[in-house]
């Protein structure tokens, strides 16, 4: 099934203490449904408009979380057909050090919502026996990740959520928009969103040098707990406070969020 983007509203950072150099498209869709279904689609257009890619396979960086759950349902069913995944490399954005057992890994968790659905066969993920190995391996294991990535050209797509503080895979607020892959403490409003059972205390995640960096991105964010970090994101200043901002300075995004989401925007933008 096809889906038409509509026009995007444009974004233009007039917070920013510089000129935005890209701008933002952001949609604002009734209810996650309807998000979702948008967000499949961008996906699909995001990457067909990089044609034959020059031969070489696209390097697609997906995030974990509740937010992207349908739209990978979607890719993986409705628009299976849209395009040949087989061109894709999936890279993993961020992962649990040390979750509990409650806990379900980034990497499992794409490996059952997209790498099995979509049968990738060129797949990056951080290898589950890290769990329970010490920092130097997680470390290393992030750096060889975030290398492995840039070697291969960088980022053509990313696919975001959000975190309910304005964190962009686990780069917590404070982080530099030069930061490359590492170790992170999470927040505590991280650590309370993350349920069932005790959270985890930290994460790794590629940094924001290389997911700014990216060709094309998706932001997607859903309910009224993202509303905050959304307005902080797309109508605050551009800063290290809130590091989805710096998306306005970075590559060209789009963002597809629901009325809840968009629930602290200021004027024109909620819809
Ligand atoms: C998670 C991950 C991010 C994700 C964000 C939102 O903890 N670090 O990659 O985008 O926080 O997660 P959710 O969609 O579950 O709200």
């Amino acid at each position: 099934m096809k889906i038409t983007l509509p026009p995007a509203r444009a974004v233009g950072g007039r917070n920013s203490p510089a000129p935005p150099r890209t701008t933002l498209g952001v949609h604002v869709e009734p209810d996650f449904a309807a998000m979702s279904r948008l967000g499949a689609a961008a996906v699909v257009s995001s990457l067909a408009q990089f044609g034959d890619g020059g031969g070489r396979r696209l390097n697609v960086v997906f995030s974990a979380g509740r937010t992207p759950t349908c739209v990978y349902d979607l890719l993986a069913t409705e628009f299976c057909g849209e395009f040949d995944w087989s061109r894709i490399s999936l890279f993993q954005m961020d992962e649990y050090v040390d979750a509990s057992v409650a806990h379900e890994s980034f990497s499992r968790y794409l490996t059952r919502m997209v790498v099995e659905p979509l049968h990738l066969s060129d797949v990056h993920l951080l290898p589950p026996e890290l769990a329970g190995m010490g920092d130097e391996s997680w470390s290393a294991a992030i750096r060889d990740h975030e290398r492995k990535l840039l070697e291969r050209g960088g980022i053509d797509l990313a696919i975001h959520g959000i975190g309910v503080n304005g964190h962009l895979g686990f780069n917590e607020p404070g982080s530099a928009p030069t930061s490359l892959g590492r170790i992170v403490q999470l927040s505590g409003s991280t650590r309370a969103a993350i349920s069932p059972g005790p959270p985890p205390t930290r994460g790794v995640t590629v940094g924001l040098a290389t997911l700014l960096a990216a060709r094309e991105s998706i932001m997607l964010a859903s309910g009224s707990s993202k509303a905050p970090a959304i307005a902080a994101a797309l109508e605050g200043a551009v800063s290290a406070d809130c590091p989805a901002s710096w998306l306005r300075i970075g590559s060209k995004t789009t963002v597809i969020i629901d009325r809840a989401a968009a629930g602290e925007l200021r004027g024109s933008r909620r819809e």
